[in-house]
């Protein structure tokens, strides 16, 4: 097992395309972590630089605290498993698995030992003598990722290993690699673009743009409190809702806005004296706007329009307008109440608590305590 870090880690090709703008990363020994962010962000480069098979422009890496900048890949104590698993179709799922150890010059019976052993805990024992093309999708995958394991590797990277998988495999896998993540220990690295996999698998996020990371941070501290609107747009499905709004009055621990609609929102944000008119953007998570019937009668409920419904068995999700706001989206719990009907009108609310405000550079406004603290 290793840490890896990254301290000013750039790539350029052909010296001017630069896709890798100088990343600082710090991963802890047995940690799992995810990398999320918009395709073509550098996700698959930063990881194939860590594997060693892109060169590093500039910048350091360290794995297992050694400088392994110009370490071959092999003697890196790194095993990747890709998307297109690509394994040798020849071979049966035991050569295959057993590949890189003969290789590596292992003895016949040790050998033997650990790939049967892979075999056990990845469920891959029943298909040992099958041919690839004999094997569904999933059992592939397993097949790459017992492939790599059998190396008993220091740190995994994976770059969307299940993104070829039905729906159904892909939960099945899932758990299955957090399970062996549990069994292992191993430091594992993990592209996806898939929300529930990030959430769910990473002890920590990290969310990239444009070759630059934008947030590191819990799965729970970027849901709750991402550190701005690309991360803040970036994670949660359906995304998050934004609006254009102005401050018309604030105190240390709040900020009243103005909707577009002409309605006033309070928002548990750090407000001190923030000026009227300040320009803010609101972003508020679908299943944290509360969709009531029209004829509720709370102070600070919107009145909204209902449009269109979809509905997901244990939920729907409905869009909803209202003055200078188009489609706004609300979750609505099917164990509550039935959903609006669309074409009927019923009432938001938009909890201050759940709201969050960002500046016109895009930054958020800290909740109150963070600015309490600091103060
Ligand atoms: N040889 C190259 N020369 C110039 N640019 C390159 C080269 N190889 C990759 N790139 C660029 O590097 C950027 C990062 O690519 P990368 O494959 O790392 O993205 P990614 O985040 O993995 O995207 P995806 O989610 O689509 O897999 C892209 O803009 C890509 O066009
Ligand atoms: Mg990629």
């Amino acid at each position: 097992m290793a840490a890896v870090s990254l301290h000013g880690v750039v790539k350029r090709y052909d010296d001017k395309h630069t896709v890798i703008h100088g990343v600082d990363l710090d991963i802890r020994d047995g940690e799992f972590v995810v990398f999320v962010g918009p395709s073509g962000c550098g996700k698959s480069t930063l990881l194939r630089m860590i594997a060693g098979l892109e060169s590093i422009t500039a910048g350091e890496l360290r794995i297992g605290g050694r400088l392994a900048n110009d370490v071959a890949p092999s003697e890196r104590g790194i095993a990747m498993v890709f998307q297109s698993y690509a394994l040798y179709p020849h071979m049966t799922v035991f050569d295959n698995m057993a590949f890189a150890l003969k290789l590596a010059g292992h003895k016949p019976a040790d050998i033997r030992a650990a790939v049967e052993r892979v075999a056990a805990t990845l469920q891959l024992t029943p298909y040992l003598q099958r041919k690839p093309k004999d094997l569904s999708g999933g059992q592939r995958q397993r097949v790459a990722i017992g492939r790599a394991i059998v190396r008993k590797p220091d740190v995994f990277l994976f770059d969307e290993p299940l993104s070829n998988l039905d729906a159904s495999l892909r939960v099945q896998m899932r758990v299955e690699l957090s399970r062996l993540h549990q069994e292992l220990g191993t430091t594992m690295i993990y592209v996806t673009h898939d929300q529930v996999e990030a959430m769910t698998l990473g002890d920590r996020i990290v969310v990239f743009s444009g070759g630059r990371i934008e947030q590191v941070g819990t799965p729970l501290d970027l849901y709750h409190r991402p550190a701005n609107l690309f991360v803040a747009g970036f994670l949660g499905s359906p995304k998050m809702n934004f609006l254009q709004v102005e401050a018309v009055a604030s105190a240390p621990d709040f900020i009243a806005v103005r909707l577009p609609s002409g309605d006033i929102v309070e928002v548990a944000a750090g407000g001190g004296d923030v000026a009227r008119g300040t320009r803010f953007t609101l972003g508020v998570r679908p299943e944290h706007a509360a969709l009531l019937p029209d004829d509720a009668e709370d102070a600070g409920l919107l009145p909204v329009q209902v449009g269109h419904v979809e509905f997901l068995g244990d939920q729907a999700i409905v869009y909803v307008s209202m003055a200078g706001v188009d489609d706004m989206v609300a979750v609505r719990y099917l164990s509550e109440q039935a959903p609006p009907a669309p074409g009927s009108r019923a009432k938001l609310r938009l909890p201050p608590p759940r709201c969050l405000l960002f500046d016109t550079n895009g930054n958020t406004v800290p909740a109150p305590e963070l600015s309490t603290c600091a103060a």
